[in-house]
C-alpha cells in the first residue's frame, strides 16, 4: 500500500468519525483520561485497544518487542512514571502473546545482532526456568510456556520499580497484571497475575524461586 494510500485512509476515517460524533476531536484534542498502561509487544497482530475494543482515549501504551520491562530503559520507565503520576492510571497491564517472534528468537541462538541483546534478557528467564521447560513435550509448548513466564516476570520487574513503589507507599491503588493473548482465536487469558501492594509483590519473588 503507497504512504499516499495512508493519508486518504486517514481522511476517510477522520470524515466518518465526525459524521458520526461531531464532537469527538474536540473531546480528544483537550485531555487523556485513560485507566489502564499497556505494555505489549511491538507485534502488528496485538493492538491493545482493539483486542479489548476500546476506543482512542482509553489505554495509555507501551510497546516494544516481547513486552519486556528492563530497569534501565528510560524509555519503559518514562512511561511507567507518567502513567501513574500524571495519569494515575488504576491498573498497569503486560500484555505477552503466544507465537511471539521475539521469545523464539531469544532460544534461537542465531547470530548477533543488535536485537541479542534486548532478547539476553528473555533468554535468561529461559535459563532460570529450564528445568520446567525442558519438561514439556513440543518446542510449541515450550515457548507458550515461556512467553508467560516472561509475562510474570516482567510484572515483577514492574512492581520493583520505584515509581510503583512509591505510588503503593503513598496509598495509590494501582494494580498490575499479566496477561497473554491467544494469536489463534483472538482470546486474552488471565494469567492469574494481581499485585496491588509491596506485600503481594514478595509472594510472586517467593514462588519464582
Ligand atoms: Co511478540
Amino acid at each position: 500500500m503507497p504512504i499516499d494510500e495512508l493519508f486518504q485512509r486517514n481522511k476517510d476515517w477522520a470524515a466518518a468519525l465526525t459524521r458520526e460524533d461531531p464532537e469527538y476531536f474536540s473531546r480528544m484534542s483537550k485531555d487523556q483520561r485513560p485507566e489502564y498502561l499497556w505494555i505489549g509487544c511491538s507485534d502488528s497482530r496485538v493492538p491493545a485497544t482493539q483486542i479489548v475494543d476500546l476506543p482512542p482515549g482509553k489505554i495509555f501504551v507501551h510497546y516494544n518487542i516481547a513486552n519486556v520491562v528492563v530497569h534501565s530503559d528510560l524509555n519503559c520507565l518514562s512511561v511507567i512514571q507518567y502513567a501513574i503520576e500524571t495519569l494515575k492510571v488504576k491498573h498497569i497491564i503486560v500484555a505477552g502473546h503466544y507465537g511471539c517472534g521475539g521469545i523464539r528468537a531469544a532460544v534461537e541462538n542465531k547470530e548477533n545482532r543488535m536485537i541479542d541483546n534486548w532478547l539476553r534478557h528473555i533468554a535468561d528467564i529461559e535459563r532460570i526456568h529450564r528445568a520446567k521447560l525442558d519438561a514439556l513435550e513440543t518446542e510449541e509448548q515450550r515457548l507458550n510456556l515461556l512467553a508467560e513466564l516472561n509475562v510474570q516476570e516482567q510484572v515483577a520487574n514492574v512492581c520493583r520499580t520505584s515509581v510503583i513503589r512509591r505510588a503503593w507507599e503513598s496509598g495509590q491503588e494501582v494494580t498490575v497484571y499479566g496477561l497473554i493473548y491467544e494469536m489463534a482465536n483472538g482470546q486474552l487469558k488471565d494469567l492469574g497475575l494481581r499485585v496491588n501492594g509491596i506485600g503481594q509483590m514478595t509472594e510472586i519473588q517467593q514462588q519464582e524461586g
